[in-house]
């Protein structure tokens, strides 16, 4: 997988002094202006500080990019739009001989988006979505957005969203298939880490919700509400065996704690005797 930071780390040598400027400032800065500063997501290159100064539809994609979940893992303009990122000026940054390819067409989207997430497009590209392409079938962008990408989770499927192009029915049979599953990792995962705060051993139950939940979350862009509802059925039973494991360790953890309390009330006891009986005998 081509990721962004690999195509960003070319940038690096040629803005030094600029990092060792901003480093500079970042150490005389108090600790909560860095919390801010390092939201703040990837090293400027030339496309974000010459866009930023545009004025409408150009200047516009740089403050939705910024709140996106690509700004904060490295995935900058050209990593979509191609070109240079050390270019020297507008031309050389967007010299279509350095890769620049503009603005991606309608039926170029998936293969921009599945230079990374090449899965999810494959997927995509098989289902009744991705055969419609160009012909009235949604893009990834229809979905997720082009610049302010965030998290995806089921309330992209929704009525409004899934409602313009034909009936919600069938989005809304996926979604069924969907959101016991999704209930169920949310609620594990927050017991994992309940007991993890607690300091018990939950590493492999960890690992086991994190291949589930991956697992889970690559079934959407089939479009099969048959293979969703298989699927989630066996995820589900996996899930289960993950609950009983968590029910098995609070079942020790309250056992410890009642033993404690009887080894404290005990001591307790011990301590009176030894108090009445010293009493007795001064
Ligand atoms: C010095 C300023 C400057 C730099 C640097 C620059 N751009 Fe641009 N960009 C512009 C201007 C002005 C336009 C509109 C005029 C044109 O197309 O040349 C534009 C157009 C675009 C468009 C097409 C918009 C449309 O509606 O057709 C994209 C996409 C784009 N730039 C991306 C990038 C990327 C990616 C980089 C960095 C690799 C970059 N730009 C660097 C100023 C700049
Ligand atoms: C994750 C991929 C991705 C990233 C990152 C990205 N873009 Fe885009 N951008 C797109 C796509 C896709 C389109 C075409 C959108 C469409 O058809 O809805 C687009 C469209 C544009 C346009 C044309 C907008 C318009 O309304 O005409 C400009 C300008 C642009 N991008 C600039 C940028 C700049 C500057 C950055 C960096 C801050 C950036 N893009 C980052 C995918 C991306
Ligand atoms: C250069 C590689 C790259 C390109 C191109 C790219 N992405 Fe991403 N994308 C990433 C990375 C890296 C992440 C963060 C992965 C993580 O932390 O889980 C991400 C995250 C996402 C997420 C959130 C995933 C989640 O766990 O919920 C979505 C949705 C997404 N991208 C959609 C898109 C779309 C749509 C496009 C095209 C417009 C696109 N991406 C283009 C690399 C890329
Ligand atoms: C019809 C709407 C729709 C289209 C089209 C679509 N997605 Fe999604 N995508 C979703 C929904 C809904 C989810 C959340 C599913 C879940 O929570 O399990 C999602 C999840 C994701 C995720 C996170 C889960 C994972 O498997 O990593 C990524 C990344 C992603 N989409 C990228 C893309 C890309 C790239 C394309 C185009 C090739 C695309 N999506 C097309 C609706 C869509
Ligand atoms: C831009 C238009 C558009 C949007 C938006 C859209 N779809 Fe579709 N959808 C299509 C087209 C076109 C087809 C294929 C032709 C048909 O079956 O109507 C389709 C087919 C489907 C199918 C049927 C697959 C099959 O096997 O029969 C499902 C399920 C579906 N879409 C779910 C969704 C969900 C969920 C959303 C919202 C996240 C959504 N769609 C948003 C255009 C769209």
């Amino acid at each position: 997988m081509k990721t962004g930071r690999d195509t960003m780390r070319p940038a690096l040598p040629g803005m030094m002094p600029g990092l060792l400027l901003m480093a500079g400032v970042l150490l005389a800065t108090p600790p909560l202006a860095r919390v801010g500063c390092a939201a703040a997501g990837p090293v400027e290159i030339v496309c974000i500080t010459c866009h930023g100064g545009q004025a409408g539809h150009l200047g516009a994609p740089v403050a939705l990019w910024r709140q996106s979940v690509h700004a904060g893992n490295g995935v900058a303009c050209n990593d979509c739009h191609g070109g240079d990122p050390n270019g020297k000026n507008a031309e050389e940054a967007m010299d279509p001989a350095r890769g620049f390819r503009g603005v991606p067409k309608e039926i170029e989207i998936p293969a921009v988006c599945g230079n990374c997430h090449v899965g999810v497009m494959n997927d995509y590209l098989a289902s009744e979505h991705g055969k419609a392409l160009g012909s009235g079938g949604p893009t990834c962008v229809t979905c997720h957005g082009n610049h302010k990408v965030v998290r995806a989770s089921l309330d992209l499927i929704n009525e409004k969203d899934c409602s313009r192009c034909h009936s919600y029915d069938r989005a809304k049979l996926i979604r069924d298939a969907m959101v016991r599953t999704e209930g169920l990792i949310v609620s594990a995962g927050e017991a994992v880490t309940a007991f993890k705060d607690e300091g018990a051993d939950v590493e492999r139950l960890e690992k086991g919700l994190f291949s589930l939940r991956n697992r889970f979350h690559t079934l959407f862009h089939d479009q099969d509400v048959e293979k969703v509802r298989r699927e989630s059925a066996r995820i589900d039973a996996e899930l289960a065996k993950i609950d009983s494991v968590l029910k098995g360790i609070s079942e020790t953890r309250r056992h410890r704690k009642v033993v404690g309390g009887v080894a404290v009330a005990g001591a307790l006891l011990a301590a009176l005797l030894f108090h009445l009986l010293k009493k007795t005998y001064d």
